[in-house]
């Protein structure tokens, strides 16, 4: 495997190659070749990077593959053929799309951005683009932090393309200095390990999603695109939203619930010290009871799915009639509502149980607003869970009974009288780039992968937690799982300060619960 050292000891091969080409000119116009030289450092190490990037989460190298084959996309009755440096599959589905350049300026990034909006819709496995720049020419921090944020106009140009989740990497300290080229020996610059890591850390990520996909039927990208050529207005190339006229006092005519965004009811603050960063063993719907009105701010969790899983302690092995299991859930939702504050956040994972033609998520969402929540929003988080992709057709390559795959889960996210929870801004903890990508609904995040560590069924992954609380809570603010399981969402709760409850009818869960709050107070003790 290629290690850090390999990659700096190519690079400097390769600039002191274009310092030669350079210092031989002798009267020959050799800027082109010189730029080609420096776009092809990138290209190699940027294949390099992501070769050891893979290395960390699979140690099946033939499932990465990477080439730069054009990509067919038409609009309307054009074809448009787009050319990335590198396409990265994964178990040959198209996953990440790799600009490399000596650096990029604003015009291009806006290609890049226009280019990758296209993709994405043509190629819907993509979940990441990667701009990868041996030098910065963008503006901005790219060549003085390693995590950078970019400059105004990037971040402008970032929030006009949602959809499209761009990385931007750049391999070099400082910015591009016209008079300092990196060809002549005395403006060398070292490559350096932090942001090489970085690099890497930024690519493992990008890919990790992927690692639970299995190896699916091996296909040409070029044959598989022309099949699944996109058409589409080119309005919506331009984001041009519909006009709406009178939209306010069309608004108003619907009344929906949005301008309810203040609070009215009367809540006296009480003392949760004796009640907060807890984890009880119990039935939530006995233990709920015993806890006072209108205190927590945010309830995360997800309920037994009913599904058949062998969850410990559970004597129904949850399978129970439907009716009575949502009757034990609205007893349950009734207490959560009674304790949520007032603009208090309900964000609740479900999985219907689609064989059983179960719509949980819409009966759950009844129930909700039955009680009187305000629906806020539906988060659709893509597993790309694709294990039983290829069978369970129900009536095979016929309309009698054809049964539908799902590689997604959905987040029902309600609130208590008002859409706006106000807070402290000091205890705001999400960056602005998060909020940019996490507003965006459709969450890829791969399903949680310690769950035989754990000895749970069902666990969400970190990352879901992460999101909603940053998303929608303050530090400080009090958390509350009533299914807390072993524990993801008291574990996040604590580490992005926030405090927390967790109830679970598992003594063994509650018991895991508590030890990953030790390991991470240990862990944070020895740092
Ligand atoms: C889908 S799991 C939640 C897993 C959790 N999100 C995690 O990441 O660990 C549902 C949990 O609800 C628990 N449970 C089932 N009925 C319960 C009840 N009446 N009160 C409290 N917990 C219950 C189960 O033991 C199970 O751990």
């Amino acid at each position: 495997m290629i290690s850090i050292e390999d990659l700096k000891l190519k690079y400097k091969r390769a600039i002191l190659a274009s310092q030669k080409l350079y210092a031989d000119r002798r009267g020959k116009d050799t800027a082109g070749a010189v730029r080609y030289t420096k776009g092809k450092i990138v290209e190699d190490i940027t294949k390099d990077i992501i070769k050891i990037a893979w290395s960390k989460i699979s140690s099946d190298e033939d499932r990465l593959r990477m080439d730069k084959k054009k990509i067919v996309i038409k609009t309307n009755d054009e074809v448009y053929k787009l050319s990335q440096d590198i396409n990265v599959y994964i178990d040959d589905e198209l996953r990440v799309s790799v600009e490399c350049k000596s650096y990029t300026e604003v015009a291009m990034y806006k290609r890049v951005l226009v280019d990758a909006s296209l993709l994405k819709q043509a190629v819907p496995t993509i979940n990441s683009f990667f701009i990868v720049q041996l030098e910065n020419f963008l503006g901005g921090d790219y060549g003085k932090d390693i995590e950078a944020k970019g400059s105004e106009s990037v971040i402008t140009l970032n929030r006009l393309f949602p959809e499209v989740n761009t990385v931007v990497i750049t391999l070099l300290d400082g910015d591009r200095d016209i008079n300092k080229p990196l060809h002549k020996p005395e403006y060398y610059k070292p490559l350096r390990d932090e942001r090489l890591n970085y690099a890497i850390e930024q690519f493992r990520k990008a890919m990790l999603i992927d690692q639970n996909i299995k190896k699916g039927v091996i296909r040409e990208p070029f044959d598989k695109y022309k099949k699944i050529l996109m058409t589409y207005p080119d309005a919506k190339l331009l984001r041009r939203e519909r006009k709406v006229v009178d939209r306010a006092q069309k608004e108003k005519i619907r009344k929906g619930t949005k301008d309810l965004t203040t609070i009215e009811s009367k809540v006296t603050e009480i003392d949760v010290s004796g009640i907060a960063n807890k984890i009880i063993c119990g039935d939530s719907e006995i233990i709920l009871k015993e806890f006072p009105d209108n205190f927590v701010d945010i309830i995360i969790t997800s309920p037994p799915y009913n599904f058949g899983l062998e969850y410990k302690d559970d004597k129904n092995k949850d399978a129970i009639y439907w009716r009575d299991y949502f009757d034990k859930l609205n007893r349950i939702w009734r207490e959560c509502h009674r304790v949520l504050k007032p603009a208090g956040r309900f964000c609740v994972n479900v999985q219907p149980l689609f064989s059983d033609y179960m719509p949980t998520h819409h009966i759950i969402s009844k129930q909700l607003l039955e009680l009187g929540l305000l629906w806020k929003a539906e988060i659709l988080w893509e597993k790309h869970n694709y294990n039983c992709k290829y069978t369970a057709w129900g009536s095979w390559k016929s309309p009698s009974m054809p049964y539908l795959k799902y590689t997604w889960e959905f987040v029902e996210v309600f609130c208590k009288e008002s859409h706006k929870k106000a807070g402290d801004p000091t205890k705001i903890d999400i960056t602005g780039d998060e909020f940019k990508k996490w507003v965006y609904a459709k969450w890829d995040i791969a399903p949680e992968s310690n769950m035989k560590k754990y000895n749970h069924p069902a666990m969400f992954p970190e990352e879901l937690v992460v999101r909603l609380l940053k998303l929608f809570s303050y530090q400080g603010d009090i958390v509350l799982d009533p299914f807390n399981g072993v524990g993801t969402t008291t574990l996040i709760a604590h580490k992005l300060k926030r405090r927390y409850i967790g109830i679970d009818i598992s003594e063994e869960y509650c018991r895991t619960a508590e030890q990953r709050l030790k390991d991470e107070q240990r862990q944070v003790r020895l740092f």
